[in-house]
């Protein structure tokens, strides 16, 4: 990784958990942002919504307090995502908030919101627009005209869209302050790269934002880490890799297997945009133990909220984010820069590292006492409960003289018995090692 990318990211590296918000006109069809995509909507049928949009409780202080609450250090919300509504006040469409019910810039709202409660600012912009007239429709793997045949020998500037799409972004990255992250996103097929003029947007971008930290999706896509991950990455592959739905086996490692900045994006149901029927929702004690996993892989995790048609995040989501906050108050250190440790997984939950701290998080009850697999039993300065800072027993007995390799430690004060896990969702144990 060059030096350049390992200094923009380090706070990104460091903070961990943030939160996605798609947000947009298809919060009132309810059923997910690509929506228009998948039931091949013209624009006119789709502008209903453009009239209907009246986000009557917006209030982006109280999502952004609601990520800090659950312990997340930065929010990414969708500027404008593929349906080409801009939740800003672009001077190069009508299409935006400013010229709906809502009437207000919804961006800047939420860029204020999120600077007052000191959370880093990101934005999402899609770099596919079905609303743009010279957007390719006909044949395109996803617009919603892709089968109209209408469009078969319809005439495009491409180079017209390009202009449109790089202004946009130049006004986003002039218009509002300093921005910490911007998400682009994506690319397919031979969308990528200097298709879209890649070179020259990093440059504008760069010109105006030399630390924002960018995603890899000029080039690549959930499906494709692009050249981020090759010895000789081009000045569009961004700075992480987004991984999507899916937390990669071994993290994400470049050529020569040294790991790389990623970010896994993840919905806690099953939608990005705002989805009614969609009640299929992680539990809090899964959201941890996957942020877990991607902090013991050396990544980050984006976990997506979808707000209603009114502007308010979903109860449940609200209820399980109170309940992850819970956990991060008490055992966030083993979170925030935290990264891979230098010990092999063990069976019982994962380890996580920061400097010579180790950080055991414990999901499975021993059967007695619990083996601490690669820390020897003259390693072990101490062990806390990282939620109190209470001592945790040594679980030495008769039954382990058998394992002289490995230290132990017991729930209660006798080791032979078995008691149950202090916190089911994750019991983290603090861990120092004697220095030799
Ligand atoms: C996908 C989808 C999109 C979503 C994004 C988030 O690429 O197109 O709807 O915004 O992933 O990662």
């Amino acid at each position: 990784m060059n030096e350049e990318i390992r200094q923009r990211t380090k706070w990104f590296m460091e903070d961990r958990f943030g939160m996605f918000i798609h947000w947009g006109l298809y919060s009132i069809p309810a059923c997910g942002e690509w929506m228009m995509s998948q039931k091949e909507m013209t624009i006119e049928e789709y502008s209903k919504y453009f009239d209907q949009f009246d986000p009557v409780d917006y209030d982006p202080k109280k999502w952004v307090c609601l990520a800090k609450k659950a312990g997340m250090k930065y929010v990414v919300l969708t500027a404008k995502h593929h349906d080409g509504f801009c939740l800003f006040d672009s001077k190069l469409t009508d299409y935006k908030s400013t010229n709906t019910k809502a009437g207000r810039d919804l961006v800047r709202e939420f860029v204020d919101a999120c600077r007052e409660e000191g959370l880093k600012v990101g934005l999402y912009f899609s770099i596919i627009d079905w609303h743009h007239p010279d957007f390719p429709k006909y044949g395109d793997r996803q617009h919603p005209m892709r089968n109209n045949p209408a469009y078969k020998d319809e005439k495009i500037d491409f180079d017209r869209y390009l202009a449109y799409m790089h202004g946009q972004i130049k006004e986003l990255v002039t218009g509002y302050g300093k921005l910490d992250l911007l998400w682009f996103d994506f690319s397919y097929d031979d969308m990528t790269g200097e298709k879209w003029k890649a070179t020259e947007l990093i440059k504008m971008v760069r010109k105006y934002q030399p630390d924002v930290i960018i995603d890899n999706r000029l080039e690549g896509a959930g499906d494709n880490h692009g050249s981020i991950t090759t010895e000789k990455p081009l000045i569009y592959s961004g700075d992480f890799a987004s991984p999507e739905q899916i937390i990669p086996p071994k993290g994400v490692c470049d050529d020569k297997g040294e790991p790389i900045p990623w970010e896994l994006c993840a919905t806690m149901n099953n939608h990005w945009g705002y989805c009614n029927f969609d009640h299929q929702y992680k539990t809090p004690q899964m959201l941890v133990r996957k942020l877990v996993e991607c902090a013991s892989k050396g990544g980050n995790m984006i976990l997506n909220v979808g707000p209603d048609a009114r502007g308010n995040i979903p109860e449940e989501s609200v209820q399980i984010l109170t309940e992850v906050g819970k956990w991060m108050k008490k055992n966030g250190e083993s979170i925030y820069g935290c990264g891979i440790s230098k010990l092999e997984k063990p069976d019982w939950g994962r380890y996580t590292q920061k400097g010579d701290i180790i950080y055991a998080h414990v999901y499975e009850t021993p059967l007695g006492a619990l083996p601490l697999y690669g820390i020897g039993p003259d390693k072990l300065e101490s062990v806390t409960y990282l939620a109190d800072g209470s001592e945790v027993n040594r679980g030495e007995a008769w039954n382990t003289v058998l394992y002289p390799d490995v230290a132990f430690v017991s729930f209660g004060d006798d080791p032979v018995f078995t008691y149950p896990l202090p916190d089911e969702k994750d019991t983290v144990l603090k861990i120092r090692l004697r220095q030799e």
